[in-house]
């Protein structure tokens, strides 16, 4: 099987993206899975540090490897939004294939720096090894936490500068690159985010490296194909399935008060999060 920097290197070429979404349970994980091998795409499952504290990050890497060995199918592990060079090496030395050092909160040096700690660690493996561990850096304000929000958050309007993101690229020899082009994380109830294709293809040009598209949900189809046609090459989606999840589980406990068995309760859940899934990576894909 190709690994995760071949798949990523053949969407680029093809102009699709991968698609990554998060999971918080073993429902979501299938949902999502089914959904990709349906489709016969790679899939990226993705744990932030909060879901990985519920999942677990051993079990998560056993789940993956277990299933990509079993179906000899490209689905791929990654940290997502971690916060410290700590919590990184944690994940590379547990397994996961791709990781995401997040240091937007920090200032511009800073960022480089422990960015460039979580490359030259993850290289150093991948030497020692033979893995292929990537590194994913961000620069910008993409906002965090996959929720639903009233507005949109101050300092949203703040993108990625090309002179930036190149600058950044080149001192730390990050794999892959989260800019801030637009989009950001959560669902916003009054005012839509989108995403801006011009400096999408600008900082594609610059960098040169595979530029990953965050906070998915919300976004238009037409956000999407302009970004991905701009050079995107990886799209997350994370509070989308986490709504269709909460809506189905809710209406699912309603329509069925006596039902005691969890996946029965729990199938229109899984249901719902597929559908979304599907109709992503189709897009992603340029499936239709
Ligand atoms: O890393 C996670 C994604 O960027 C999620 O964004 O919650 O807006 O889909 P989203
Ligand atoms: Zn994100």
């Amino acid at each position: 099987m190709k690994t995760l920097h071949e798949y990523i290197k053949e969407a680029e070429k093809k102009k699709v993206a991968i698609g990554h979404f998060n999971i918080s349970n073993l429902e979501a994980l299938h949902a999502i899975y089914n959904a990709a091998k349906k489709l016969n795409v790679p899939v990226i499952i993705g744990l932030s540090e909060g879901e990985e504290s519920f999942v677990d990050r051993e079990e998560a890497v056993a789940l993956i490897h277990a299933i990509r060995e079993r179906d000899n199918y490209p689905i791929f592990l990654n940290a997502d939004h971690h916060h410290s060079f700590e919590t990184v090496k944690k994940c590379i030395d547990s397994g996961f294939d791709t990781v995401i050092f997040d240091g937007t909160e920090l200032s511009f040096e800073e960022n480089i720096k422990i960015s460039k700690e979580c490359v030259d660690y993850a290289h150093k493996i991948n030497k020692e090894t033979g893995r292929d561990i990537l590194v994913e850096g961000e620069l910008g304000f993409i906002g965090s936490g996959s929720i639903i929000r009233d507005e949109i958050p101050e300092g949203a309007g703040v993108k990625t500068t090309p002179e930036n993101a190149e600058k950044f690229v080149k001192m730390t020899g990050i794999d892959l690159f989260a800019p801030s082009v637009g989009s950001i994380h959560g669902l916003i109830r009054h005012g839509k985010p989108h995403t801006d294709p011009e400096l999408i293809a600008q900082i594609k040009k610059v960098t040169g490296i595979p530029l990953v598209l965050h906070g998915g949900s919300g976004l238009t189809d037409e956000d999407f194909t302009n970004a991905i046609k701009a050079g995107i090459s990886m799209i997350h989606i994370n509070t989308e399935i986490r709504v269709a999840y909460v809506e189905a589980l809710k209406k699912s406990l309603i329509d069925n008060p006596e039902e005691v068995v969890p996946y029965k309760i729990l199938q229109p859940a899984v249901e719902a999060i597929e559908k979304i899934v599907e109709a992503r990576l189709k897009l992603f894909n340029n499936l239709e």
